[in-house]
């Protein structure tokens, strides 16, 4: 009997409980090879970061955020009592700034600064610290020191690879002018744990589900063998793992045709391969290119052409937010996307239904991967009697059913013990993270 296309698309697409089984082990596995070496697929890089907040921090900061859909100023003031007031700008990095030059990149930044610092009548003489998260993999010198090992998310920006970002930054303040003192660079997973522990103390992990993923947690100093700087005195530092890397060595993860095409039409193909099944930049992607293959043999709008769709990028996540959350008998919303946005001549509820389908499939797959990598950190801290763990991005927060799909694969593998895992939503906490580790560093954490 011959297989029709949801079938098909059913069988590559389902994770099995004893999949996902399989690939924790591995993904433990692999976290362990990071923490041992220099040159592992998942990079497990040190932080530096080797305190969480006990709420009391106090003090006003400014904290930059790049890395996620906007680029963002804030001003954040830490009252105590884990209470913190914040006011942000933002702001679109546009495609040329993405793929220009370092200089030009970073001058954008500081005219933001300016620009923000204007607006909230701050004092542009006034010696103010600030932390920077820059949400890319970093390889960290020290609390506020790091180079960037390669970009991610369709940067390309030259003159920043191998180049410490903090002294980019830093230039640029002063071609502006600015008398800012930046005294930590941060990655958007550290900065959402330490935001999120100033609140809740038993956060141990930060995950960032948005344009793309990775997440950071404690580890015990002694587990991270390959580190052979000072041994802080509380015996942990947060881990910035760069999991989104993971998969990249082409063996662990199921892939389709459809993710072969979409890292291949990557600016880093065979890079970032489990970033690339899970998160916001390219779920669209795939989608659209499983529709365009549907088309192509006729098993999709009658077999014809629909040339929008068929510009890379074409298909935001977005859209399949919509499709998903359309359960209307006729599925008119999702017609609306295909007719009025796309100029697809006609669909039929049967082209409605697999397309929804195809949706489906590829959003659960993409939360089921998400958590393998939970489900891993809470296996290997040994954490399966309660954590939380704050949860920031796009694609966690607007997704529909994504949490709830998470927390499904979650008890496939944790059993009960999933029930004493908050997944929390995080909300513009890597700024405020930020700051926070900029406080952090004012007590004196620098020298531990
Ligand atoms: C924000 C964080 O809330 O979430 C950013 O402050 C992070 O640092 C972002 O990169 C991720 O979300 P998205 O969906 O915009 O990529
Ligand atoms: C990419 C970056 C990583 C970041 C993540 C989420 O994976 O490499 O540093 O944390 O996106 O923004």
């Amino acid at each position: 009997q011959v297989e029709t296309a949801s079938q098909r698309l059913e069988r590559e697409f389902t994770l099995s409980t004893a999949m996902l089984h399989n690939l924790v082990k591995a993904f433990i596995r692999d976290m362990e090879r990071g923490l041992k070496r220099e040159g592992a697929v998942m990079k497990m890089i040190p932080s530096y970061v080797v305190r969480r907040p006990t709420g009391e921090e106090k003090g006003t900061y400014l904290a930059l955020d790049l890395g996620g859909s906007n680029f963002r100023v804030c001003e954040v003031t830490l009252k105590g009592k884990g209470q913190v007031r914040s006011r942000q700008k933002k702001f679109v990095v546009s495609e040329e700034l993405k793929n220009g030059t370092a200089v030009a990149l970073f001058d954008f930044f500081a005219d933001c600064v300016a620009q923000t610092m204007e607006e909230y009548n701050i004092d542009k003489q006034a010696s103010l610290k600030m932390g920077f998260t820059f949400s890319f993999p970093v390889n960290q010198q020290g609390l506020n020191k790091g180079t960037l090992y390669h970009w991610t998310k369709g940067f390309t920006t030259s003159g920043v690879v191998g180049v410490d970002a903090v002294q980019l930054l830093q230039d640029a303040f002063v071609r502006k002018n600015l008398k800012i003192n930046v005294t930590a660079l941060v990655n958007d997973t550290v900065g959402t744990l330490i935001s999120h522990a100033y609140v809740d103390t038993a956060t141990i992990m930060g995950v960032i589900l948005g344009t793309g993923t990775n997440a950071a947690y404690v580890e015990k100093i002694e587990n991270i063998t390959k580190w052979t700087g000072p041994k802080p005195a509380t015996g942990e530092m947060i881990v910035n793992m760069e999991w989104g890397a993971w998969g990249q060595d082409g063996i662990i993860l199921p892939t389709t045709e459809y993710d072969v095409k979409v890292d291949r039409a990557s600016p880093n193909p065979q890079k970032q391969s489990y970033e690339k099944m899970i998160s916001g930049l390219y779920l669209g992607e795939l989608v659209r290119y499983v529709i365009v293959d549907l088309i192509s043999t006729g098993q999709l709008f009658a077999g014809s052409r629909c040339e929008a769709l068929e510009k890379e990028h074409s298909f935001d996540t977005a859209h399949m937010s919509r499709i998903e959350r359309d359960h209307s008998m006729e599925l008119t919303d999702t017609r609306s996307i295909f007719e009025d946005l796309y100029g697809v001549k006609k669909t039929t509820l049967s082209d409605r239904r697999l397309v929804k389908r195809i949706c489906e499939l590829v959003g659960t797959r993409a939360a089921r991967l998400a958590a393998i990598g939970v489900a891993s950190v809470i296996t290997k801290t040994n954490k399966l009697d309660g954590a939380t763990v704050a949860v920031d991005g796009s694609v966690f927060e607007h997704y529909p059913h994504f949490a709830n799909r998470m927390r499904d694969a979650l008890r496939e593998l944790l059993g009960i013990n999933a029930d004493n895992i908050v997944l929390a939503q995080a909300r513009d906490g890597s700024g405020q993270g930020a700051a926070l580790i900029a406080a952090l560093a004012d007590n004196g954490d620098e020298k531990f």
